[in-house]
């Protein structure tokens, strides 16, 4: 189970860094560019982006208590290990955060009506996310 999760948790992590950025950079495009938000280009890409990162977070959530490394909450030291405290407070922490304010960047676009203010509500959101995403992700366990 435990295995299975992480390898799962460790390769959709990709796809979702992946389609973030695109969703991130496209707003940013249609932003600057003052272009048209379409129902069939840039409404798939930031609901393909919330859909990856909710997937990313429901997967690191059931993760978090199957992984071995989240016994040492009973045997202490995990705020005195750099290795542990990343990965049982900062990491997932931080991406909570980040997919909370992507979700909340995702019903905000919907309620505006001008193109430009949906492009800026994503890239807003979904930049500030990507961004705290990237700060607290466990490099050193992902390239091993
Ligand atoms: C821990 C698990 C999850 C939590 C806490 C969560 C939470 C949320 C919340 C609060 C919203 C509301 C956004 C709004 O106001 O429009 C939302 C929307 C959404 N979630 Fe999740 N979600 C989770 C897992 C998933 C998974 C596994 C999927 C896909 C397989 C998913 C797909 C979606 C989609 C498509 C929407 C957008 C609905 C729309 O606006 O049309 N979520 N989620
Ligand atoms: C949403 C964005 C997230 C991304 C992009 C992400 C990415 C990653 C990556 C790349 C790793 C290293 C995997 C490896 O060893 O190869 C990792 C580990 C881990 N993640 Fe996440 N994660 C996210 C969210 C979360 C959340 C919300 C939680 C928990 C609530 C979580 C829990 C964990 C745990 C417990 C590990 C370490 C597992 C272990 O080695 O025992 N992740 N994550």
């Amino acid at each position: 189970m435990y295995t299975a999760l992480n390898h799962l948790h460790s390769y959709w992590a990709y796809f979702t860094l992946l389609v973030l950025a695109i969703a991130f950079l496209n707003a940013m495009v249609g932003y600057f560019k003052n272009k048209d938000f379409s129902m069939a280009k840039d409404l798939r890409i930031s609901l393909f982006a919330l859909i990856f990162t909710h997937i990313q977070l429901l997967i690191g959530l059931i993760l978090y208590f199957v992984s071995p490394r989240f016994s040492a909450w009973q045997d202490g030291g995990v705020m005195g290990n750099d290795l542990l405290r990343l990965i049982l407070i900062e990491h997932p922490f931080t991406n909570i955060i980040a997919v909370a304010l992507i979700t909340i960047g995702w019903s905000k676009h919907k309620k505006e009506v001008s193109s430009k203010r949906k492009f800026g509500k994503i890239a807003l959101f979904y930049g500030i996310g990507l961004f705290l995403i990237l700060l607290r992700i466990p490099y050193m366990l992902w390239f091993d």
